[in-house]
């Protein structure tokens, strides 16, 4: 038994995962369902109809009966040739004519079966039946007069519908006489056993039909998917840029293959910025190393005084110090990407913080000719503090503030501005005098070692990672950050920092 449930388990379980066993049971269940109800429907229709025909003749019949005996003056051997007459005219209708009480027959015609014992309990009496009826009035009258007939069972199977009428003959008899109409209904039992096989094939053959419907249907919506999953399979790194196709998709799948397709533009996009990434970096990385393998083959080629040593060590601390640089930030930025580097923030006050930055800067500056200015502005009702992690807004300002020294024009200002709004918010800006940044690349700067090109030629200090750290840091705080530059006007970096969560 166990062993039984089972395997009955692991079947209805196979049928739960396939699509294809869903969608053909479905559809056979209700076929079936559909011919049996159907069949039962026409088969009680066709018994009903065949019980109002066979009322109908019971009716028209009694009259007739009814009228031939009051022409033959009740006579009873009269009688009896009506009754025979009546069964060869109607092969199926027997009659009989009974005395009142039902004993003794009058008369009957040959097939006439119906012992008188089992009589039908109801009597109609037939005087309220007018004569000479056409069917249609026989039909109608039927409907009014509704005559009880009831069904009985031959002792040899044959089934009758009998109808007992009560006919006045005072000729014949002092009591009116009673006249049983039996007609026989083809309902016999074989009839019925032919009519049930019959209805078990329909059955079976539109249970077979229906799988086989099922299975067909299914297989062309199947198609579909799996013409999709085809597709599918054949994308990978090297067909990034291949889509799904959308002409010959079938409109419930159309959303499907849309998101499908968006999330490859995703990956796509994701995987050519990261390409472009680790090919940035390799070069990036080549060019220091090259120099300081250069300059140490210089070096070893022939032998050197300890002057010349130290020389050769000091310019390879600063290559060094760069490279050391330029992983540091590569590190930030990998952590800043994982969600790793995770924010302390606090009220920061903004005069002690851009104090401290434009004391780091204070000797790089007088070395390049230029002026650093601090300005810290609070609206009506706002205190002169920013909600920010401390390291990483320092981090910030010290990469922006480094760009506008090194772009900023000997002789000018560079000015660190500080407003808070009242809400808790705060913008910073950093703001130099200099060439200004096409605006094609404005957008781009930001991005991981994006360099203008021709400071990207000028200049060997910069790795184009500052500002994407910068951009960085402002999404971790739930900010972004900016710039406005044209010919002619100071170029400004914007920190944007909402107020706290
Ligand atoms: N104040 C500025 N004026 C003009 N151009 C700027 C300014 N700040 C940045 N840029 C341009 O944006 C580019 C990207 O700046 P970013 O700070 O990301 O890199 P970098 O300064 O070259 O190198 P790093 O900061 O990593 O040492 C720079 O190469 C420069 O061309
Ligand atoms: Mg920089």
């Amino acid at each position: 038994v166990t062993a039984a449930g089972a395997a009955l388990r692991r079947t209805l379980g196979a049928v739960r995962r396939s699509m294809t066993a869903q969608i053909t049971l479905s559809i056979t269940l209700v076929s079936v369902l559909i011919v049996a109800i159907l069949g039962m429907a026409v088969d009680q229709f066709v018994r009903s109809e065949l019980r109002e025909e066979n009322e109908s003749l019971l009716l028209s019949n009694l009259a007739f009966v009814r009228d031939d005996l009051a022409a033959a003056g009740y006579n009873p051997a009269r009688a009896r040739a009506i009754v025979d007459n009546l069964e060869r005219r109607v092969h199926r209708l027997h009659a009989a004519v009974l005395d009142e009480a039902g004993g003794a027959v009058i008369a009957s015609s040959p097939n006439y079966a119906i012992p008188s014992a089992n009589l039908p309990e109801h009597v109609f009496t037939a005087e309220r039946l007018p004569g000479g009826l056409s069917a249609a009035e026989v039909a109608q009258l039927r409907e009014r007069l509704e005559p009880k007939t009831s069904i009985w069972a031959a002792p040899d199977g044959r089934r009758y519908r009998v109808l007992l009428g009560r006919i006045a003959a005072p000729a014949l008899s002092a009591r009116p006489v009673l006249v049983a109409l039996a007609i026989e209904t083809s309902n016999t039992p074989e009839l019925r056993t032919h009519n049930r096989r019959n209805l078990l094939l329909g059955i079976a053959a539109a249970a077979l039909l229906a799988s086989v419907f099922g299975v067909w249907i299914a297989g062309r919506i199947l198609a579909n998917t799996r013409r999709l999953g085809a597709a599918a399979s054949r994308i990978g790194a090297q067909a990034l840029d291949e889509r799904l196709p959308l002409s010959d998709t079938p409109t419930e799948l159309v959303e499907s293959t849309l998101a499908f397709n968006h999330m490859l533009d995703r990956l796509q996009s994701a995987f050519e910025r990261l390409s472009a990434f680790s090919s940035d970096l390799a070069h990036d990385l080549r060019t220091p190393i090259g120099n300081l393998l250069g300059e140490a083959q210089v070096a070893l080629s022939r032998p050197r005084s300890a002057d010349e040593y130290r020389a050769v060590l000091e310019s390879a601390v600063e290559e060094y110090e760069r490279l050391s640089r330029m992983i540091g930030n590569m590190l930030f930025l990998a952590r800043a990407d994982n969600d790793q580097a995770t924010l302390s923030a606090h009220w920061i006050d903004l005069d002690t913080e851009l104090d401290r930055v434009i004391g780091y800067f204070e000797l790089l500056a007088e070395e390049r000719g230029i002026v650093l200015d601090k300005s810290v502005r609070a609206a009506a009702g706002a205190a002169r503090r920013v909600w920010a992690d401390e390291s990483m807004l320092v981090r910030a300002l010290s990469n922006l503030v480094s760009n506008a020294l090194h772009h900023g024009k000997r002789g000018t200002r560079v000015t660190l501005s500080a407003t808070a709004r009242p809400d808790g918010g705060c913008t910073l800006e950093v703001a130099n005098e200099g060439d200004a940044i096409p605006a094609e690349h404005q957008l781009r700067i930001f991005e991981r070692f994006y360099r203008v090109e021709s400071a990207r030629q000028g200049s060997a200090s910069g790795s184009g990672l500052g500002l994407a750290i910068v951009r960085s840091i402002m999404e971790l705080h739930g900010g972004r950050a900016s710039v406005a530059s044209a010919p002619g006007q100071a170029t400004v970096f914007t920190l944007h920092f909402p107020p706290p969560a």
